[in-house]
């Protein structure tokens, strides 16, 4: 392939006069590169024209970096190609990196030779312009929407999120064990079951938590995780819901509630650590406020030393009569609309209400056994009452983790899948579990995706993955 200035290209090293020197890098990389040529191969994101300069900014998956170019110090084909160029053509670009403290990035490009590899036609230009499009648009070209800036930081958080949370288990002593997808019974409720034909067994169905299996596998291994696709026949039209997210879901032998809720505290303060140290640059681009996330992990240990001791940065806790009472408060203040009845889970609004009073995460605990799954141990002080943890982020977004120490009693679990009108023949290989060495065990399940959006301060999970999948969307 013929580059503008009348050189080859190739793979690197690249030939030809201008590009000879070159060394290929990223734009991520590009501040070992300063007063050095260089070599980017990427696309043309933005154009803007002065008189005799342009200005192109060219991105590579790792960043952006704008470009500048003058006529007067560039071969006229260099010029004259990147003058009409269309917006995202795909590119390779040499140049000089010079350190700009003005530029977004701190550096700038000096254009010296670029070659074009394939050139977006006239007729179709990219559809997604700089300017604003409407939300439907985006989503229905979100192939091409993934390009921009701000989703790109998005999905490289989201990358950074998934790696760290596996990483906490994987220091602290826990196997990966993985869960079935494809499953003969439900897991947290029968109305939200993804069903499908399954030969001549009859009915299968996407798996909604791996949990169940996550504590045969405890049971084996003593604490153990789960990192995968997890399924809702959602009917619900919100924010916080896909009918398709990634769930991780750690299971523990011989931890109660108290456990769990540190070791949900030490995980998530790993996360929010972690992605601090890699992404504050991606964060800005976001448009996410770092000092939110510096204020959760305030007061946490540096280092927990693989035992998940002292590392955790004090999450308030609350039962779940205290939620209510926050929330009776709040009405009568007149800072919520909704009145919360005692005994009802807790709404959007009401979640929204209690995570916006704390900085950090807050727990709510032991909520009324009657809302909450079947396989919820009691809390032997009031049975009424479940001994389980929902885990609310702040700055209003609500629940992200979900969690319980387990019933461990035989009696018990069958009489509660009678009363939940579960198939008792699905559930006899669950209830093995305790008939052979049971032992008191929690667990937890985190949304990857609502962790993601409120890490990155996103308005709706739908930007959280690459293809959401929602009640009404299932194209790209
Ligand atoms: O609270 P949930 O339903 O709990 C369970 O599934 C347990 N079996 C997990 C366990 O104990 N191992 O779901 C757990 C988390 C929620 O807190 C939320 O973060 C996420 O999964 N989640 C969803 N995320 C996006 N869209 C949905 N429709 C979600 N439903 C749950
Ligand atoms: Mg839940």
């Amino acid at each position: 392939m013929a580059n503008v200035n009348g050189t080859t290209l190739s793979s690197s090293p690249a030939p030809g006069a201008s590009a000879s020197s070159a060394r290929t890098t990223t734009i991520a990389a590009i501040g070992q590169h300063v007063d050095q040529r260089v070599m980017l191969r990427g696309w043309l994101y933005n154009l803007r024209a002065s008189g005799k300069l342009l200005f192109p900014i060219f991105r590579d998956g790792t960043g952006t970096i704008q470009g500048i170019v003058p006529k007067a110090e560039v071969p006229e084909p260099v010029f004259e190609t990147l003058k009409s160029l269309t917006l995202e053509s795909s590119l390779t670009v040499t140049g000089r990196v010079r350190a700009d403290h003005r530029a977004p990035s701190g550096f700038e490009l000096d254009v010296e030779d670029l070659s074009v590899i394939q050139r977006v036609p006239e007729e179709t230009p990219y559809p997604i312009q700089l300017k604003e499009a409407g939300v439907d648009f985006l989503m229905e070209h979100r192939h091409l929407w993934i390009r921009t800036p701000r989703q790109s930081a998005i999905l490289r958080v989201r990358a950074t999120i998934m790696r760290a949370a596996a990483e906490y288990f994987d220091t602290h002593g826990f196997t990966r064990t993985d869960p079935p997808i494809l499953t003969p019974n439900a897991c947290e409720g029968t109305s939200e079951l993804f069903e499908m034909d399954y030969f001549d067994d009859g009915k299968a169905y996407l798996t909604q938590s791996g949990q169940l299996y996550m504590e045969a596998t405890a049971m084996a291994l003593g604490r153990v995780y789960s990192f995968g696709p997890t399924f809702r026949a959602e009917k619900s039209k919100t924010r916080r819901h896909l009918t398709e997210f990634w769930m991780i879901e750690p299971e523990v032998t011989y931890m109660d509630l108290d456990g769990l809720m540190h070791l949900a505290e030490c995980f998530l303060t790993h996360i929010v650590r972690r992605v601090l140290e890699l992404h504050t640059p991606d964060l800005k681009t976001i448009g996410k406020d770092v000092t939110k996330l510096e204020a959760v992990i305030a007061g946490a240990a540096t280092e927990d030393k693989g035992e998940c001791k002292g590392a955790g940065s004090g999450f308030p806790r609350l039962s779940y009569d205290q939620a209510h009472a926050m929330l009776i408060d709040a009405h009568q203040r007149g800072l919520l609309e909704t009145v919360h009845r005692y005994g009802d889970d807790f709404g959007s609004p009401d979640e929204t209400y209690i995570s916006s009073q704390f900085a950090k995460p807050v727990m709510v605990h032991r909520y009324p056994a009657e809302v909450k799954a079947f396989y919820m141990q009691p809390d032997p002080l009031d049975p009424s009452k479940a001994l389980c943890v929902d885990v609310l982020a702040p700055e209003g977004y609500g629940e992200i983790i979900g969690g319980s120490q387990r019933v461990d009693d035989y009696d018990l679990l069958e009489r509660r899948i009678r009363a939940h009108n579960l198939p008792m023949a699905a559930f006899q290989w669950y209830l093995d579990l305790r008939r052979y060495g049971s032992v008191p065990h929690s667990g937890f399940g985190m949304g990857i995706e609502r962790c993601v959006a409120w890490i990155c301060g996103l308005e709706h999970v739908r930007e959280t993955i690459p293809f959401a999948r929602t009640l009404n969307r299932i194209y790209p």
